[in-house]
């Protein structure tokens, strides 16, 4: 059996379930050999007995896995090693801890104040002239946000995550409920005269490759919101500035989306979503189409960005290590609803929900040895 990265784009609870099932049928006596390819080392961990590392066409190490892991010899082998640790929860709680929690200081001003929204989408008529069923993707939900606070959204698929970010984008209305923006109605209210709230509130794409047009220029992409939005000031200085704020000097300026790398093209798309010098960034997934060196890296760009300019950060992610590094506050969303909000190093240590405990377990622990770490950390 030949599975190439077949869970990348699960949430994590339903990838511990196809990594059961994997095993399942591949263990044991005349069952078939499973060749499973992977950037995981985690996840390589948790079912393959061997292992060969690839790069740039080559083989350059392989043999048993956890020999790998007690002594890796190539620096890319290391380098991997070190990026699943990444990938994993626990180096993050410390740190958490050890953080000044200033954020949730009292008296910080509300940004987002979300208030018993719900939505219900129409489902397909099972038969002709029936009535529409509805499905309930958000039921009466409540949320207070700092401003400048980093939260994270995790729960698993279905559980109502994107709709909670749809409504917080403007994007999609609410059944029940509103939202209110440093004081002002978003909702209910006109979605034609948001503007205001746009400049205030800009979003991070998942998939970067998709949402940037291919034929336009990075200038005019990172542009493009200012001009929309009709933003006072210098709008080349602006579009300069923020390309300066993601890492990426002036000759990219006149290349076209297609003829960008996905960490770069990502680096546009936070580029544009800063431009407009925004109060709150708002991220579905920012990660998630990106390789593990490369997600770290966007992490601690979103981090700086959020550190040097007191920008507040909403970020949906399965990826549980992600929020566990970047996000002051997590909330746990399953079927709908908010089953556990709380700073994320109790969320991690201390977890209260049934629903919370099961995304934490599912996480693929990383069976490597002390000694290994140390060798792929330095
Ligand atoms: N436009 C729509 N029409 C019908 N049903 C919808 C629509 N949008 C969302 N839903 C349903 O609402 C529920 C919540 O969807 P949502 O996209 O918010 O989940 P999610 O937590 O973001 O999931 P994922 O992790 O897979 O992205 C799902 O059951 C989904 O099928
Ligand atoms: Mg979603």
């Amino acid at each position: 059996m030949v599975a190439d990265e077949p869970t990348t784009a699960l949430d994590v609870v339903t990838q511990a379930r196809v990594l059961d099932v994997l095993k399942k049928y591949t263990t044991g006596k005349n069952t078939p050999a499973l060749l499973f390819i992977t950037h995981d080392f985690a996840v390589a961990s948790e079912l393959c007995s061997e292992a060969v590392v690839m790069k740039d066409g080559d083989i350059v190490e392989q043999g048993q896995i956890h020999k790998i892991f007690a002594s890796p010899k190539h620096p890319y082998t290391c380098e991997l090693i070190r990026a699943a640790r990444a990938a994993t929860v626990e180096p993050y709680i410390e740190k958490l801890q050890a953080e000044d929690r200033a954020v949730q200081a009292p008296g910080h001003p509300i940004f987002f104040d979300i208030g018993g929204v719900s939505r219900a989408y129409p489902m397909p008529r099972k038969r002709p002239f029936t009535q529409r069923e509805m499905k309930v993707a958000l039921q009466s939900t409540t949320l207070a946000i700092a401003a400048g606070e980093r939260i994270g959204i995790v729960g698993v698929s279905g559980s109502g995550k994107t709709t909670l970010l749809k409504i917080l984008l403007a994007l999609d209305s609410t059944d029940t409920g509103g939202v209110a923006c440093d004081g002002k109605e978003v909702f209910p209210a006109d979605i034609r005269e948001l503007k205001w709230y746009r400049r205030r509130v800009q979003y991070v794409p998942q998939d970067p490759a998709s949402s940037l047009h291919p034929f336009m220029t990075v200038r005019q992409l990172v542009a493009e919101p200012l001009v929309r939005l009709k933003v006072p000031g210098d709008r080349d200085q602006a579009v300069r500035e923020a390309l300066e704020s993601v890492g990426l000097d002036e000759k990219f300026l006149s290349r076209r989306a297609s003829e960008l790398s996905g960490g770069q093209a990502q680096r546009v798309a936070i580029a544009r979503a800063i431009a407009t010098k925004p109060d709150f960034l708002i991220a579905d997934e920012p990660v998630s189409g990106l390789d593990l060196p490369m997600r770290e890296s966007i992490v601690a760009l979103l981090t700086r960005i959020s550190d040097e300019r007191g920008t507040g950060i909403v970020v949906v992610s399965h990826d549980l290590s992600m929020v566990a590094s970047m996000c002051h506050r997590t909330v746990v969303m399953h079927g709908g609803e908010v089953v556990e909000d709380a700073p994320t190093a109790q969320l991690l240590t201390a977890p209260q929900h049934p629903r919370t405990r099961e995304l934490l377990a599912a996480i693929p622990t990383l069976h490597i040895l002390p000694q290994a770490l140390v060798a792929a950390e330095s």
